[in-house]
Order: C-alpha cells, then structure tokens, then sequence
C-alpha cells in the first residue's frame, strides 16, 4: 500500500549563506522528493521561538532561535512515499559529526547548531510544521 507523506525542510542560514540552497535541493529531487512549495524567507526570533517551542526548556534553546533567525531561510515542503523517515534518513545525525556518509549533514554541515537543514521528526509534527510556514 503507498504511503505518500509530506514533512516540512528548511534549508537553514548557514546552508543559504554558502549558496547551497540548489545543490540541496537537487539532492531532494534526486532521490525522489517532490518540492511541493517553497520560500525564501527571513524570520523573527519570537517566530523562531515559537516554531521551537518543544525545545524551550533545553540550554540550547536560545541560541538556536538566535541563529535560525540570523539570516534568510528556505523553508519546503516535501513529499514522497514514507517522506518523514525518508528525510531524516537523507539529512543524517543531528550533529553532523555522526552522520553517515551519503548524507546532508555529513556533506554540508558545520556544528551541531550549523547543520545545514531541519526536517519534522514525526507525520504529526510535519503538519504542525507545514501549517506553520504556509498556511495563510
Ligand atoms: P533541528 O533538527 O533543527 O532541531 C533542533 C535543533 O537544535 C537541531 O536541529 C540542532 O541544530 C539544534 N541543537 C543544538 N544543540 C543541540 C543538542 N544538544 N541536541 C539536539 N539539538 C541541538
């Protein structure tokens, strides 16, 4: 049975910064994600804090709503048979350190907070995600 999903990428400012918005999204496309809409945005703090609201109480928490606040963004929505799973497999560890080879983060990555993209850890997060940037 399919099991067509869609999850919510962002290509985060370190990425976008280096020019790396097309060959990451070449890297979507060619393993077969459908880009189903797209924008370039930059995004208040508060918006940061509330997109990373799950994270409020982690040390980390501000830091991250400065940096992905700090510059422009592209923001995705992605779909693809099983595509939640598919794109956390295909982005690699939270800290590109751990990622694997053949993955986003180990290619493009900085730091645990640079790492170049995010993507919805759950189909009920992805919603939640996917309304947040685009509905209207
Ligand atoms: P992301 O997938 O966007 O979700 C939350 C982000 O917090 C994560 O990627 C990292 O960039 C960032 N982060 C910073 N420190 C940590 C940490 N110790 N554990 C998990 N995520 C962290």
């Amino acid at each position: 049975m399919s099991n067509i999903e869609q999850t919510l990428s962002i290509i985060k400012p370190d990425a976008v910064e280096r020019n790396l918005e097309n060959d990451i999204k070449e890297i979507f496309k060619n393993k077969g994600f459908s880009i189903l809409n797209e924008k370039k945005i930059q995004i208040e703090k508060t918006e940061a804090e509330k997109f990373y609201k799950v994270h409020e109480t982690k040390p980390f928490y501000n830091d991250l709503c400065e940096y992905l606040s700090s510059g422009p963004i592209v923001v995705m929505i992605l779909e693809k048979e099983n595509a939640v799973l598919g794109n956390r497999e295909l982005m690699g560890a939270t800290n590109p350190q751990d990622a694997l080879e053949g993955t986003i983060r180990k290619k493009y990555g900085i730091s645990i907070d640079k790492n170049s993209v995010h993507g919805s850890d759950s189909v009920e997060n992805a919603k939640i995600e996917i309304d947040f940037f685009f509905k209207d």
